[in-house]
């Protein structure tokens, strides 16, 4: 076993550990990444503690129901899973239903999932209807939202002069996403988004397919979980495995903007946490392990003279290439094989990069404070000759499934390193309620962007509360 240091020399910066940066990391990169992955501002969000409260009391859980939830974009799903008019996802979160429909071939609609009449809901699950018909009394829509069918329409003197269509929520697209926001005043998503869609033009997730869909429910708080897919410091003890490939102390982290922030791993390099120097060999072994699930890949010798990194990087590209017939020659060593997610305001998180992306989204479980559900999607090229891939069926994980049941959809290796963040939540969620002094610590510079949603959540409620006190 490695001995794992945990500091030494002289600091190279104040605030950050003792090691190279990642900048320094992609200096040394035989193929340079886009300059947007140097590091950009990041905020100093100081180092107060925050309650622990916040992860479970009921009333703050309704503060953040009432003013939070209904604020902001939430990716609902991809247009690739609504193809055809008529075709639809029910998308829903703390207890409000949509229904994401393609209402004409170019429009995409999000309808409230509720009956007009007596309030029942119209969709209870994904698929393709020429209207919506309340299975209640039999009103019915047409699938743009219009008024359809009012069999009792002579015992409604009170709607003669309604128009009767169902409500709309704001719909916005980037990137094969469908976005929507219950606000009407939310900003644009073009300005929440902010860099994203120029950074991604790269990686066009347009043209991607969802190659897996996994659900999973675990029990902890919506923020407590998103926040444990938010920084790669927990690496050390949640996924060790990974210490001899992973720079995971070396990390960058930034805020490009009031709603998304970043953090970039770089991959095929050890830990300085690891005392010994490794060898290229030991390093890529513990890479492929990660990357990939194929025995053959697990003999491949690196030559002398090349970097793990960089002979990583170079492999990847010509399975890629292979894979979906599209020149990668181009593509940063950082682009092939890091973990740089973008973190976009409250619950979702964005994977950049040329392979397969991670997409995440962290909802809490209906009303439950203390359950969360969270989306995994992996978006793969589609390849260059077509024909576009059918979205993957989702799988649907319990409280007390393992993540291994999604070894299919995620391969084993991923799915195992899922499954060693997962195992954490229930424990973190017991902790925080055990707390001695309520109080939860964050670290001043890898956890600044958990402190960010900690106090957009604040501001928007504290919004909330003056434009309609509780
Ligand atoms: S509740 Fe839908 S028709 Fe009555
Ligand atoms: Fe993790």
């Amino acid at each position: 076993m490695d001995k794992i240091v945990e500091g030494r020399g002289r600091p190279f910066r104040e605030d950050r550990y003792p090691a190279e940066s990642y900048e320094d990391i992609l200096a040394r990169d035989a193929v340079k990444a886009p300059d947007f992955f140097r590091e950009g501002p990041d905020t100093d969000m100081g180092t107060e503690p925050i309650d622990a409260s916040r992860y479970y009391d009921p009333g703050f859980f309704r503060k953040e129901v009432a003013h939070v939830w209904p604020k902001v974009w939430h990716w609902a799903c991809r247009e690739e899973e609504i193809p055809e008019v008529g075709d639809h996802v029910v998308y829903e979160f703390v207890g409000k239903s949509f229904i994401i429909v393609r209402s004409a071939p170019g429009e995409i609609k999000a309808l409230y999932n509720a009956c007009l009449h007596r309030g029942r809901q119209l969709a209870q699950a994904s698929g393709s209807l020429e209207t919506f018909r309340c299975p209640y009394h039999g009103m019915a829509w047409n699938v743009d939202g219009t008024l359809a069918v009012n069999p009792f329409d002579w015992d409604m003197p009170q709607w003669a002069d309604k128009p009767l269509n169902l409500p709309e929520a704001r719909v916005a697209r980037w990137g094969g996403f469908v976005f929507m926001t219950m606000d009407p005043h939310a900003p644009p998503l073009e300005e929440v988004l902010g860099p994203i869609p120029e950074h991604f033009a790269r990686y066009d997730f347009a043209n991607r397919y969802k190659a897996a869909h996994v659900i999973k429910k675990m029990r902890a708080n919506w923020k407590a979980t998103t926040e444990a897919f938010m920084e790669a410091h927990h690496i050390v003890g949640t996924h060790p495995q990974s210490l001899p490939m992973s720079a995971d102390i070396n990390t960058q982290y930034d805020h490009p903007n009031d709603y998304v922030s970043r953090q970039f791993t770089a991959h095929a390099v050890q830990t300085p946490r690891i005392e010994r120097k490794l060898s290229e060999q030991e390093i890529f072994n513990a890479f492929i392990g990660y990357r990939s699930d194929s025995d053959e890949d697990a003999k491949v010798l690196v030559p002398e003279n090349t970097t793990a990194r960089a002979f990583a990087a170079q492999m990847l590209r010509d399975a890629l290439s292979a894979e979906t017939g599209y020149d990668y020659s181009h593509a940063g060593d950082a682009e092939m094989i890091d973990s740089m997610a973008y973190n976009v305001f409250p619950h979702m998180a964005f994977w950049v990069g040329m392979f397969a992306n991670l997409v995440y989204r962290f909802r809490p479980d209906g009303l439950d404070p203390e359950g969360t559900i969270m989306d995994i999607l992996v978006l793969k090229p589609v390849p260059k000759d077509g024909p576009r891939p059918k979205p993957a069926e989702t799988r649907y994980l319990g409280y007390d499934d393992p993540m291994s049941d999604a070894d299919d959809d995620l391969g084993p290796f991923l799915a195992n390193v899922f499954e060693q963040d997962v195992s954490n939540l229930p424990y973190v969620q017991a902790g925080l309620r055990a707390l001695e002094g309520g109080k939860v610590e964050f670290t001043r510079y890898m956890e600044a962007c958990l402190r960010r949603l900690h106090q957009k959540i604040d501001a928007l409620i504290a919004e909330g509360e003056t434009d309609r006190p509780e």
